[in-house]
């Protein structure tokens, strides 16, 4: 069953009924102020920081759900109604939700009215705008009486939720004409404020949420919407709101147009005050007027449209599978520039206040986005590196606002360090730039304790090979990339934390997971040691790398795949003699990526043995069987029922590894029946059972052991994003950037007879067309290059701005 469709033309998804299995949201934003809007004009606005600036008050986990948002409330004679359905939920004689990239628009229509509110921010504003278009489809005269609202958070979205002894003393606004302002703390430390302004004289205001309610009201019938009229309130303390009132008259098929403007304002202690605690409000009105016209909106959210055909232009595929086309030249590229901006931090799933940004997590989110915006990778990586620890250890998380990262959470998961490397191999493979290695980046933020940002690379190769355990693998730590295999834990006490608690001193557990890192990681990492010149080091590194394949070679090896760990006592994790969990998919797929059995049959042993035990309809579960029980040895993993998250869940992060993987071995159908099962557009009509938008990819489908086997969660803000762009875009297709050029070595079904990409890369678009003419799918015969034929298959870097054709044939 489908609840909208895909408008490819359009870039957009169109919901054709507000009651989707759950709120499908989109994210808005600019950099700076962002956006999180549903499908109902549910979500919330913060500034940069979902924790520390946040604008708007959200409910999360709420009764009814997607409690809270921006709305509009339209009353036309008796009938009370919402463009976006909510909150006034009147049924609609036409509803429509558009989701594009970087806004969405609301049509409604009731009673012969039509109105469309388009909600964007804008590249040179730290705004969000919203048009809201009003049509009188009658032959009567309409006099319609609207009410917007806003709901302020006092800023730190964890104190709003929580201190509400002091939260409710502490609000203030400021009223002027049509501009509603908040200026909660401004009084003391605060200098920013935020304010809703209106471009129309209005009726009236409310700035007093239980006044404007009514104090036993709910959002759907606010006391003030039902009298039809405003209380001119001024709010102190309690929660204070925005809400213009405004009467509109239409003439038989009149159109008007308002345009509203919620704003965000840094101002400098010196200039804080206009006259005695009285804002400054120059900088609000300078925003304002900028979008005093709603053709001066239209041209604002113009640039926002074009900004989004430019970016997504550095790589289109086409191919004879329309899904596969909409989700890699469209959705999965939006998903990895919002993975890239958000980390983890804020979405319907994250609340905004718990995680900041992953160490590993934002080292992966890059891999997705490096072609997109490389000088926002680049200051990313330089963030990420300056967060390190002398010893090469890592944050496991940092605060976006401050950079800082999290001492409450701390350290000590050994994957994170290796992460970096993948990031900047993958940098300098996008754009040649190797002057990044020579970046000077503090350690733990120390600006007097610096190094270059090839030395952190370093740091992080020897944080593995200084913590090397018994079978000479990699020490776990707290965990690896599964944040749940807690091997050094034993918690017995459910007020612990899974993460940081070790009750138990020496930690030996290892993981062959990080040793496929170390290997592939590794390897990279002695490139760009060869491009810096520094074969020593390169040498020094290739050596540790062959010691490292030696011990999984001896000890990482289960007889048909691969093992996954060893526990605090030295027993193998992931393996047949286990009672349950006797296989997992990460090792399968990370050990294959560092090349490892690809030439001794191991490898598509291995992957047999990932199709046999693993795979299901939904996707590639992440372990099998699953654990029935709570293991004191494992941890967190073994706390979730079977069948979700961890927990035999089909985490579709690590999907993209096995895809790889099966391109690695030569298999593109099975690479791409993988994609197409966790792949949103290719499961839309499942929508119903999978719940979450079909638009892009969720981070968790309960596995074939769980209760309800294919039904998603937690969309949006996961690593799946950018791993399966990378799995689509360089190994499907096969079109990868690497420290020479651009390679060419595509993997694909063996029925798609032709593909094309256009990929822009350092400086020069590359049409690239490819042709199955001997049905393999993979294996270049031969590649021609503007009429010329070369050897091997990498396409030179030309970087003079121009356009060649490359045909191949495989
Ligand atoms: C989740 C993991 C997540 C971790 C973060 C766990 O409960 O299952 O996916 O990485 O929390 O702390
Ligand atoms: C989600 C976390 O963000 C990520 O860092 C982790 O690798 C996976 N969960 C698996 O636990």
């Amino acid at each position: 069953m489908k609840f909208g469709y895909f408008d490819d033309k359009k870039r957009e998804y169109v919901i054709s009924t507000p009651q989707t299995p759950y709120p499908w949201i989109n994210y808005l934003g600019n950099g700076a102020f962002f956006s999180i809007i549903s499908n109902t004009s549910g979500g919330y606005s913060f500034y940069r920081d979902a924790r520390l600036r946040r604008i708007t008050r959200y409910r999360y986990n709420n009764i009814p759900l997607d409690s809270n948002g921006k709305y509009f409330y339209i009353r036309d004679e008796q009938t009370l109604w919402s463009p976006s359905w909510k909150p006034a939920k009147t049924e609609l004689d036409k509803y429509e939700c558009r989701h594009g990239l970087g806004y969405s628009t609301f049509l409604g229509e009731k009673n012969l009215c039509r109105a469309q509110v388009t909600c964007f921010v804008p590249d040179e504003a730290n705004a969000e705008i919203q048009l809201l278009t009003l049509e009188n489809l009658s032959q009567k005269t309409k006099k319609l009486k609207i009410h917007s609202f806003v709901e302020w958070c006092l800023w730190n979205a964890l104190e709003d939720n929580t201190n509400f002894q002091r939260n409710f003393s502490t609000g203030q606004v400021e009223i002027e004409g049509s501009t509603l302002y908040h200026k909660t703390e401004f009084r003391e430390r605060r200098n920013h404020y935020a304010f809703y302004h209106v471009n129309t004289p209005i009726k009236g205001y409310d700035t007093d949420r239980e006044k404007f309610l009514g104090l036993y009201n709910g959002i759907e019938a606010p006391d003030a919407v039902m009298n039809g009229t405003a209380y001119n309130t001024e709010a102190h303390g309690w929660s204070p709101i925005a809400s213009h009132f405004i009467e509109v008259d239409l003439k038989p098929g009149e159109k008007k147009q308002l345009v509203f403007v919620l704003g965000y304002v840094e101002l400098p202690d010196k200039d804080k005050f206009f006259g005695n605690q009285i804002i400054n409000k120059t900088p609000a009105k300078e925003i304002i007027s900028r979008y005093d016209t709603a053709d001066k909106a239209l041209a604002s959210l113009q640039l926002v449209v074009n900004k989004w055909e430019k970016l997504l232009g550095g790589y289109q595929t086409s191919t004879p599978d329309e899904k596969f086309n909409r989700m890699v030249n469209i959705w999965n590229q939006y998903q990895c520039v919002v993975t890239y901006y958000f980390s983890r931090s804020a979405s319907y799933f994250e609340s905004g206040i718990g995680r900041g940004m992953g160490f590993r997590d934002s080292n992966q989110d890059l891999l997705g986005f490096m072609h997109i915006m490389p000088q926002l990778a680049k200051q990313r990586i330089i963030d990420i590196a300056s967060t390190q620890f002398e010893d090469g250890g890592a944050y496991h998380q940092y605060q976006p606002l401050t950079k800082r990262g999290n001492s409450d959470v701390g350290g000590n998961f050994n994957d994170d360090p290796l992460w970096l490397i993948a990031a900047v191999s993958a940098y300098i493979r996008e754009t040649g730039d190797t002057d990044i290695l020579a970046e000077s980046v503090p350690f733990d933020n120390n600006e007097n304790n610096k190094a270059s940002l090839f030395e952190h690379l370093k740091r992080s190769f020897d944080h593995v090979i200084n913590n090397l355990g018994p079978h000479k693998l990699p020490l776990i730590g707290r965990a690896d990339w599964n944040d749940c295999l807690n091997l050094n834990c034993f918690s017995n006490n459910p007020d612990e934390s899974f993460q940081i608690t070790e009750n138990k001193s020496g930690g030996a557990a290892e993981s062959v997971f990080i040793a496929g890192m170390f290997i592939k990681y590794g390897r990279e990492y002695a490139e760009v040691c060869n491009l810096m010149k520094n074969p020593g080091e390169a040498k020094r590194a290739v050596r540790y790398v062959e010691e490292m394949v030696a011990s999984v070679d001896q000890h990482g090896w289960d007889g048909e795949w691969f093992l996954r760990a060893y526990d605090y006592f030295g027993e193998k994790v992931g393996s047949h003699t286990c009672e349950e969990s006797k296989i997992f998919i990460e090792p399968q797929g990370f050990c294959i990526m560092a090349g490892i059995g690809l030439d001794d049959g191991r490898a598509t042993k291995t992957l047999e043995s990932v199709n046999k035990y693993l795979a299901c309809d939904h996707g590639i579960v992440l372990n099998y069987p699953a654990f029935t029980k709570y293991y004191i040895q494992y941890g967190e993993i073994s706390s979730y029922p079977q069948g979700y998250k961890e927990n035999a869940g089909v985490f579709s992060h690590n999907n993209p590894w096995v895809i790889i993987a099966e391109t690695l071995v030569g298999n593109g159908d099975r690479a791409y029946d993988y994609f197409s099962r966790i792949s949103p557009a290719h499961t839309e009509d499942k929508s119903e059972l999978r719940k979450m938008e079909p638009y892009v990819f969720a981070q968790m489908i309960a596995g074939k052991e769980a209760y309800k086997p294919g039904e998603a969660k937690n969309s949006w803000l996961t690593g799946a994003a950018a791993w399966t762009f990378v799995a689509a875009s360089q190994y499907i297709l096969g079109v990868r950037p690497g420290f020479y050029g651009l390679e060419v070595d595509p993997c694909i079904p063996k029925q798609w007879k032709e593909i094309s990409v256009t990929r822009k890369y350092r400086n020069a678009v590359y049409e690239i067309k490819i042709m199955n003419g001997s049905g393999k799918g993979k294996g270049v015969k031969e590649m021609i290059v503007d009429g010329a034929k070369v050897t091997g298959n990498v396409l030179p870097v030309f970087s003079d701005g121009k356009t060649h054709k490359v045909e191949v044939a495989i």
